[in-house]
């Protein structure tokens, strides 16, 4: 149907014809909201690349899991900064560790919010890389018995999802196995199936204190070139039992999204990262673009794209959003 027969305008002529067109929707149950937890008591620390968003001591959890649910948002994704690092990242699977600490306080504060937990040592090696290390290079094998006992640990406090982000192969069968073994066969892995070696990650090293001491992670996350690979990195999680599939980060990999969403039937969450959610914060800032206006659409192309789950540090500001349009 050619002009002037069709004319695409008539249904965009005013914001009613709009809405019931519409073909995206960005609702706050499929966001996630990612929190930083830090020892000590009573304290709120802004991150300074990351504006508004803060680390937090566990007393302050459950502000933010009544926050969160007054907003209609479903989880929240928890990063933790342990007192002491060693080598082995032991600190990750510690009983009364940071983020099992955080667990308990958040299902005791808000029980129906889903805490869902980074399953990763890069927060807890003293080296900053996310597995231990034989000959300075990260052991693959040696690291998913430790990242297995994370997750256990972690299921063990409360979680009621677990997201390994190590990049390790095989984990997602290793925490799998690890779980069932211990009667967690109803505990879902979200898995970050897709993860780049990506400088969007930078105000994230700063907030969580784990960049590398030496060298990167190029070993081990995905070249930001490849996207055939993407796929096998997804078929492998599949086939290791992942129940949610991720890409990360989002906006410079929304091909990827869509990749997987036409190939696979599970989940698809992205991760919307530190460095993406910084860049729209600072030009916003010097009033070079509507923060809010960018935000909504950065969100909405992430949907489109083919993402069902959204984790996002604007979260919260995108659920007020919502509400103030209703
Ligand atoms: C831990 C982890 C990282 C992020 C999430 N989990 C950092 C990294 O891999 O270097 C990045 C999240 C963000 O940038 O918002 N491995």
């Amino acid at each position: 149907m050619l002009f002037p027969d069709y004319r695409p305008r008539r249904l965009r002529k005013n914001p009613a014809f709009r809405a019931l067109i519409r073909e995206t929707h960005l609702s706050p149950s499929q966001l996630i909201y990612p929190l930083f937890i830090m020892p000590g008591k009573n304290k709120r620390e802004e991150i300074s690349s990351m504006p508004g968003v803060f680390r937090v001591t566990v007393d302050q959890l459950g502000k933010e899991a009544k926050e969160c649910l007054e907003l209609g948002i479903n989880g929240v994704i928890l990063f933790g900064l342990p007192d002491k690092k060693d080598a082995m990242g032991s600190g990750a699977h510690k009983k009364d560790g940071i983020i099992q600490t955080a667990i308990k306080e958040l299902k005791k504060c808000g029980p129906e919010l889903l805490v869902i937990t980074d399953v990763c040592l890069c927060e807890y090696t003293d080296h900053g890389h996310c597995g231990c290390l034989i000959n300075k290079e990260v052991d693959n094998d040696a690291t998913l018995e430790i990242l297995a006992k994370t997750a256990l640990s972690h299921a063990q406090a409360g979680a009621d999802m677990v997201a390994p982000s190590d990049m390790m192969d095989g984990r997602v069968a290793e925490i799998r196995a690890t779980l069932d073994e211990n009667n967690f066969e109803s505990i879902p892995i979200m898995s970050y199936s897709v993860k780049y070696a990506s400088a969007f990650y930078g105000p994230f090293r700063e907030a969580a204190d784990c960049t590398p001491q030496f060298g990167d992670r190029r070993s081990y996350q995905m070249d930001p070139a490849n996207s055939r690979e993407a796929l096998r990195e997804a078929a492998l999680d599949v086939d290791e039992g992942a129940d949610i599939l991720m890409v990360k980060p989002a906006v410079a990999y929304l091909d990827i999204i869509t990749k997987l969403r036409d190939e696979f039937d599970l989940p698809i969450a992205a991760y919307h990262v530190s460095g993406e959610y910084a860049m729209i914060k600072a030009a916003a800032e010097k009033g070079w673009i509507d923060g809010d206006r960018v935000m909504a659409e950065t969100l909405l192309s992430i949907k489109r794209a083919g993402a069902d789950i959204i984790i996002t540090y604007f979260a919260k500001d995108m659920a007020r959003l919502l509400k103030e349009d209703l």
